[in-house]
């Protein structure tokens, strides 16, 4: 198995250099993949840095290949590089698109994102790898083998949504960065983050998605006891589109500015909703009581019970009898 597993890292690699080839050293590569990551803005260096890479617009471009190189071909269909028909014959997952490798924390590649350059909406935006024995989503922060070093220096990690929002913020200057890559945050990425900082700074996309998310990721952040800071950008921009629009300068100063503490952004973000009506300004206190009562550290949980207490205007002993009710209930449905 051992073995096994050591075959699908080298067929992983080996395919990630036939992406990156195709890229640069093909005309259909330069004409179509290279021209769109610079039409992006992405620099050279970073296209390099992040190993991006075209998969040919054909049906077995990547399969034929492999076979030429020996590779064993079930092994292609057990890392999602090739799917199988029916009659059992293979053909490429990746098709016409532009790739982004997925690294593990050693910085192998594990699996692949791809691109479309289509803008139909019936074509699906990205195609990923599937689970595999090397590949385990849950397990898996896009960017982590290169932020690492840059999180533990900074003592922080800004999460981010998209494969594309790590690279911008690079080469914007910005390394302590990861994403969880559509998938919804997990535990086990929460773990992996908590490894390496406590502080996390929470960049999702301003749309309704990416808030949505924001407040099921800060309360997963806090229960596993890290701090956790939120900004969303203006207008529908993510980190990518908002640091093309504005500049790396600029972006760099919004980021450190406007970055809130989540007991301030929640608030505000529910308050917005509930404006005048009592009713709802009491869904709002209780909304954010909860999500104080999830973290596991008693001194933090009375700091926000005092911030909440001024930033609501409501008494203190009111928030910490909510508080308490609400942590019986959570015991009693254990
Ligand atoms: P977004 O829809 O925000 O895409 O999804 P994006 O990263 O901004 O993509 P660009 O800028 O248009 O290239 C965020 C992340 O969710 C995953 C990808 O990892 C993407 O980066 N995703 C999104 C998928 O896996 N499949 C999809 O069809 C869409
Ligand atoms: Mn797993
Ligand atoms: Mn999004
Ligand atoms: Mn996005
Ligand atoms: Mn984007």
């Amino acid at each position: 198995a051992q073995d096994k597993r050591e075959s699908l890292y080298v067929l992983s690699q080996w395919a990630g250099k036939f992406f990156r080839e195709n890229l640069w050293e093909t005309n259909l590569g330069q004409s179509i993949g290279l021209s769109y990551f610079k039409e992006r803005g992405y620099r050279e260096d970073i296209i390099k840095k992040f190993e991006l890479g075209y998969s040919p617009d054909q049906w077995t471009a990547l399969v034929d290949e492999a076979k030429k190189a020996g590779f064993h071909e079930g092994y292609l269909a057990d890392i999602g590089l090739a799917i199988e028909r029916d009659d059992k014959s293979l053909y490429d997952r990746f098709r016409g698109r532009v790739i982004f490798p997925i690294h593990n924390l050693t910085g192998r590649v594990i699996g692949f994102g791809g691109r479309t350059l289509k803008t139909e909406k019936s074509v699906p935006k990205y195609v990923n790898s599937p689970e595999s024995e090397i590949y385990h989503k849950s397990d898996v922060l896009y960017g982590l083998n290169f932020a690492k070093k840059a999180i533990m220096d900074a003592d922080l990690c800004y999460l981010v949504e998209g494969y594309a929002d790590v690279i911008a913020m690079h080469q914007a200057g910005v390394e302590n960065v990861v994403s969880s890559s559509g998938t919804s945050l997990t535990t086990g990425q929460i773990k992996l983050i908590s490894r390496f900082t406590r502080n996390v700074v929470i960049l999702y996309d301003g749309d309704a998605a990416g808030i949505k998310a924001s407040l099921r990721g800060t309360d997963m952040l806090l229960e596993e006891g890290l701090n956790v800071k939120v900004l969303l950008f203006p207008d529908g921009n993510d980190p990518d589109s908002y640091a093309k629009q504005v500049g790396s300068t600029a972006f760099k100063e919004y980021i450190e500015k406007y970055q809130e503490d989540f007991i301030f952004y929640k608030t505000n973000i529910l308050l917005k909703d509930a404006k005048d009506d009592p009713i709802k300004r009491a869904e709002v206190i209780r909304e954010v009581v909860t999500s104080i009562a999830l973290i596991p550290d008693e001194i933090k949980v009375s700091v926000f019970i005092r911030q909440c207490s001024s930033l609501l205007d409501i008494e203190e002993r009111i928030l910490l009898t909510e508080l308490n009710k609400i942590r019986l209930n959570r015991a009693k449905a254990l």
